[in-house]
């Protein structure tokens, strides 16, 4: 039977969407989403993640391209038909109906029984820590509160996929943290696909089996979270997706390249590439009169920054050209001696950590 093996999966072919005035927000969007999948989008405000998210779950209708969702063609089938729950960026909730209630709602009209709707409700509201509030309206709500009702809202159907738009935003750190594991265990254990959007590219390496790195509507890099930090194809991924060093490069003899810090040797020959990138926690560091002089890429300077992290001390160290190197120190010392602006210290950039990226 056709769709049946692709349940929760997710396909889309050639989407676009442009609004009045010509606004491209999204560009031609190609994307396979396996069943079961923790994906994640990140990209800037307005790159037209909200946008994407709402083609899917059909409240916006594409100008060209197609759907499949759990197998089936979605251009003529409306929201409430398809296998998709969402929880929106404004949490959506209904502000006449209380917390259990607005939880409820969707299993009410399913026609699920009251004592398993109750059931399903509390166990949602427990996990995600809204119990206390069950019968107070959403106005009588915090931020944070509203916005794990609207999770609660979306979660409790247990939908074949589950759209989600910064569902953790408002929520502080310690419940952040929790909800996050909470999230990522109910997603495995119910088999459920989860889009998820987020601005935190701490949470999207966290929690994704797959990231997408988005800019102006098009998909620039897709793929396992640790390929996308690891090798990023550009310098926008690079850049977005946490810290990085990165200089402009020139094709020198042999396993080398010139840069503004001076020559760097690689790993092979330059072929098109015109950018060095590396991450500052694969830069080493040394007291200058420690520095292993017997091997490549060893660059003096000064510490000109420390900022001291608590799991790790990120450096900013000025080389005597004038340049700026980002490097990041795990702190794993009984007690942390770390450097202090002003020492002089030495920096190894190992041939294998240097990625180059075209253009
Ligand atoms: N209904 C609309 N009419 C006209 N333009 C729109 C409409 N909705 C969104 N846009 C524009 O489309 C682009 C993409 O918007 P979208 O809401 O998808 O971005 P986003 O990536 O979700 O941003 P954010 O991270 O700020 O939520 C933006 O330029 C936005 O101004
Ligand atoms: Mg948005």
């Amino acid at each position: 039977m056709p769709g049946t093996t692709d349940r929760g999966g997710i396909t889309l072919e050639g989407i676009s969407r442009v609004f009045g005035g010509g606004i491209v927000a999204v560009d031609q969007i190609d994307l396979a989403i396996r069943p079961g999948e923790f994906f994640t989008l990140l990209g800037p405000s307005g790159c037209g993640k909200t946008t994407l998210l709402r083609m899917i779950a059909g409240f916006e209708t594409p100008d060209s391209g197609r759907i499949v969702i759990s197998g089936r063609e979605m251009q003529t089938v409306p929201p409430h038909r398809r296998a998709v729950n969402t929880v929106f960026q404004s949490y959506a909730l209904f502000p006449h109906l209380n917390v259990a209630e607005n939880i409820g709602f969707g299993l009410r009209m399913r026609g699920i029984a009251r004592a398993e709707r109750k059931f399903r409700t509390d166990q949602i509201m427990a996990l995600l820590q809204i119990d206390d509030f069950a019968t107070r309206n959403p106005a009588q709500l915090s931020g944070g509160q509203r916005q794990r009702v609207a999770l609660a809202r979306a979660l409790v159907n247990e939908p074949e996929v589950v759209l989600l738009d910064e569902p953790l935003s408002a929520l502080d750190a310690k419940l952040r943290a929790e909800l996050q594991v909470e999230l990522m265990r109910m997603q495995k254990r119910l088999g459920m696909t989860f889009i998820f959007v987020t601005h935190d590219q701490q949470e999207a390496l966290v929690m994704s089996d797959r990231i997408a790195v988005m800019e102006r509507g098009r998909l620039l890099q897709v793929g396992p979270v640790l390929d996308v930090y690891e090798q990023p194809r550009s310098v926008f991924v690079a850049e977005f997706l946490g810290l990085s060093n990165i200089w402009p490069i020139t094709p020198a003899p042999g396993n080398t390249a010139d840069t503004p810090l001076g020559r760097l040797t690689i790993v092979t020959p330059i072929g098109n590439e015109r950018t060095a990138m590396i991450r500052p926690e694969k830069i080493w560091i040394y007291n200058d009169t420690a520095a292993p002089l017997d091997r490549p890429n060893i660059f003096r300077g000064t510490v000109r920054e420390a900022i001291y992290m608590g799991a790790s001390t990120q450096y900013r160290v000025e080389l005597h050209d004038g340049s700026i190197v980002l490097a990041l120190d795990t702190n794993n010392q009984a007690a942390e001696r770390s450097w202090q602006p002003g020492e002089a210290v030495a920096l190894e950039i190992k041939p294998e950590n240097i990625i180059l990226i075209d253009g």
